[in-house]
């Protein structure tokens, strides 16, 4: 089966990319000019470079396939960029694997679309709808935290500085995916057949671990004592409330605000399943899959035997 592969050069995109060829899929892995994809196998592979979110012609060179997979998404979050990349970016692959008839449309989204306040949330429920309208079929991957997104802090424990929580470090928490584990689940959709769109929340295998209980995995990673201090739980809030004002003039500064509401919306929210109605999120109704665990994770790291992940716009420490 041939696939195209929208976000290859991406965290997730690499690691999808690199499932697709280890299960004998043949690849059209589209990429912006300057990308540094490397290639194992260039017969399984084919790079089409265009960029998407520019070019009008962007799949003038995409030859037909039978399916599409979207690792797309905005580097930074701001509300202009994802509008452009997780909803108009992922609205023009839609079209074409509507041109091309495709068996299935396979979305990679996150599991905090499921209380989409924030902008580039917004952007993504906004094409998961046009998704779920479309006549492709199509399974949409809300996927729990990655591993890169808990590594932020293991450098400054390795020297020798507390880990930092918001509150007790208890209040949230989540079951971490590996890139590995999750490529697998993603490649994994494309032998079931659909017929209209199927919506699957991801996480890593269990328990869910609070901040809390990451701080003492990385300490314990890191060979230093298990040191961490509290900040205000509402921080990012009360700088945010700090540059409104400033907002008005600076289009700067409202992208600086946005950066600050993600950043309090993932030191109070957990990335397990919401349930409505208790108005609580289930750890237990979290669906889990694969073997890699975080804490092997960080142990790998600290041993140089597993490589940091390149966390580009995602830093906050
Ligand atoms: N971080 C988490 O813990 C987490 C958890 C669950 C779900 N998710 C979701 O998983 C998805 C993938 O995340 P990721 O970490 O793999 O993303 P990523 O590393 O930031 O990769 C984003 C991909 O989109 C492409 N892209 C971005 N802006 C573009 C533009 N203007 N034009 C063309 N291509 C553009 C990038 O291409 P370039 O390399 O050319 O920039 C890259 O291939 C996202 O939707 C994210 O919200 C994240």
């Amino acid at each position: 089966m041939r696939v195209l592969l929208a976000g290859a050069t991406g965290y997730i995109g690499q690691a999808v990319l690199k499932e697709l060829v280890v299960q004998g899929y043949e690849v059209i892995a589209l990429a912006r000019r300057g990308h540094d994809l490397v290639i194992d196998d260039p017969k399984a592979v084919t790079i089409v470079e265009a960029d998407i979110t520019a070019d009008g012609d962007w799949d003038r060179h995409v030859p037909a396939v039978q399916a599409v997979v979207s690792c797309l998404a905005s580097r930074t979050g701001a509300p202009a960029d994802a509008h452009c990349v997780d909803f108009e970016a992922n609205q023009k692959l839609l079209k074409h694997a509507e041109r091309d008839g495709v068996s299935h449309f396979v979305l990679l989204s996150a599991i905090c679309v499921q209380k989409p306040v924030l902008a580039f949330q917004r952007a993504k429920w906004q094409f998961e709808q046009l998704l779920h309208d479309s006549p492709v079929p199509a399974t949409v991957i809300r996927a729990t935290a990655f591993f890169r997104s808990l590594v932020g802090q293991l450098s400054r424990v390795q020297a020798g500085k507390p880990f930092l929580l918001f509150g007790s470090g208890e209040h949230t928490a989540c079951k971490p995916i590996s890139d590995r584990d999750l490529a697998r689940f993603i490649v994994g959709q494309l032998t079931e057949s659909r017929q209209g769109t199927v919506r699957r929340i991801i996480g890593g295998p269990g328990p869910a671990i609070t901040p809390l209980v990451q701080a003492k995995m990385i300490c314990e990673a890191a060979g230093q004592p298990c040191r961490h201090r509290s900040l205000p739980a509402n921080m990012f809030t009360w700088l945010r409330w700090l540059i409104t004002p400033l907002t008005l003039f600076s289009h700067r500064m409202a992208e600086r605000a946005e950066f600050l509401r993600i950043a309090q919306f993932y030191a109070s929210e957990s990335m397990l399943v919401w349930d409505e109605v208790a108005q609580i999120y289930d750890a237990e109704a979290t669906p889990e899959f694969g073997d890699d665990t975080l804490g092997d994770f960080y142990q790998g790291v600290c041993s140089g035997k597993v490589p940091l992940p390149d966390r580009r716009e995602h830093s906050l420490f």
